[in-house]
C-alpha cells in the first residue's frame, strides 16, 4: 500500500488522539524509525496491523474504523490530488469515473500501484451498482470513501452491501443510493 494511505491514517489518529498514540501504534506495528513516503509501497500487513490496533484504541469494529478512515481519506485525496479530481463537481460523475479515469490517472502518477477493480453501472439516476474486487478486501474502506464523497458533494448516500468478499462471495456488490442532501 502506498505511503500516502499511511500518512492519511496518521491524520485520522491525530483527529481522535495525539502524536504519542500514533508513535505507540508505529512502535508496535512497523519497523523501527518508519517514516512513510507517499510514493513508496509498504506491506499491506502493516496497514492491517495498524488498523487492528486503532480498533482496540477507539473501541470500534474494523468495519467502523475502515468506514471512518474512508471518509477522512476522501477529503485527503481531494486536497492532495486536485490535479486529478479538481474538475469533478458532482458525486455521480466522480463515482462513475473512479475505476476508468481516476484510479487510471493515479497509476500513471505512481509506479507499482495496487488498486482495486470497481466496475460501476448506473441503474437509474440516484442508484449506482458497484462491483468491488481486490485481494486486499478493503470494501469497508471503499464504503467510507463513497460516504466521504457524498458528504463532500452534499449528497445523502445510503449503501447496501449486498454481496461481500468477507462473506466469501466472489466480489462485493454495493448498491449506492444518492440524492441531494436535505
Ligand atoms: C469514492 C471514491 C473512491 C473509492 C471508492 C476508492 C477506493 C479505493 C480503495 C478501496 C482503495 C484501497 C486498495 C484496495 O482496495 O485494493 C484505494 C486505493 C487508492 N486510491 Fe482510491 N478510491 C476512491 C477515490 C480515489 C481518489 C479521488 C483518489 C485520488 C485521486 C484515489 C487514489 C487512490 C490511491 C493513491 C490508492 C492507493 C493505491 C496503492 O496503494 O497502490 N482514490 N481506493
Amino acid at each position: 500500500m502506498k505511503g500516502v494511505i499511511f500518512q492519511s491514517l496518521e491524520g485520522l489518529v491525530l483527529t481522535h488522539r495525539d502524536m504519542a498514540c500514533w508513535n505507540q501504534l508505529l512502535a508496535k506495528n512497523a519497523p523501527k524509525d518508519r517514516a512513510y513516503v507517499s510514493v513508496n509501497n509498504y506491506p499491506d500487513q502493516e496497514l492491517n496491523a495498524l488498523v487492528s490496533d486503532i480498533c482496540i484504541e477507539l473501541q470500534l469494529s474494523r468495519a467502523k474504523v475502515l468506514n471512518q478512515f474512508g471518509r477522512y481519506l476522501f477529503n485527503y485525496f481531494m486536497k492532495h490530488y486536485s490535479v486529478v479530481v479538481g474538475h469533478y463537481s458532482h458525486f455521480e460523475a466522480l463515482i462513475l469515473n473512479i475505476d476508468s479515469v481516476i484510479h487510471k490517472e493515479v497509476s500513471k502518477l505512481y509506479q507499482n500501484t495496487n488498486l482495486p477493480t470497481m466496475d460501476c453501472m448506473m441503474v437509474c439516476p440516484g442508484h449506482i451498482v458497484m462491483h468491488y474486487q481486490s485481494p486486499r478486501q478493503l470494501c469497508f474502506l471503499a464504503e467510507g470513501l463513497i460516504y466521504g464523497a457524498g458528504e463532500y458533494f452534499l449528497m445523502d448516500v445510503t449503501i447496501e452491501h449486498e454481496q461481500c468478499l468477507l462473506r466469501e462471495d466472489e466480489r462485493c456488490t454495493l448498491n449506492i443510493y444518492y440524492q441531494p442532501a436535505k
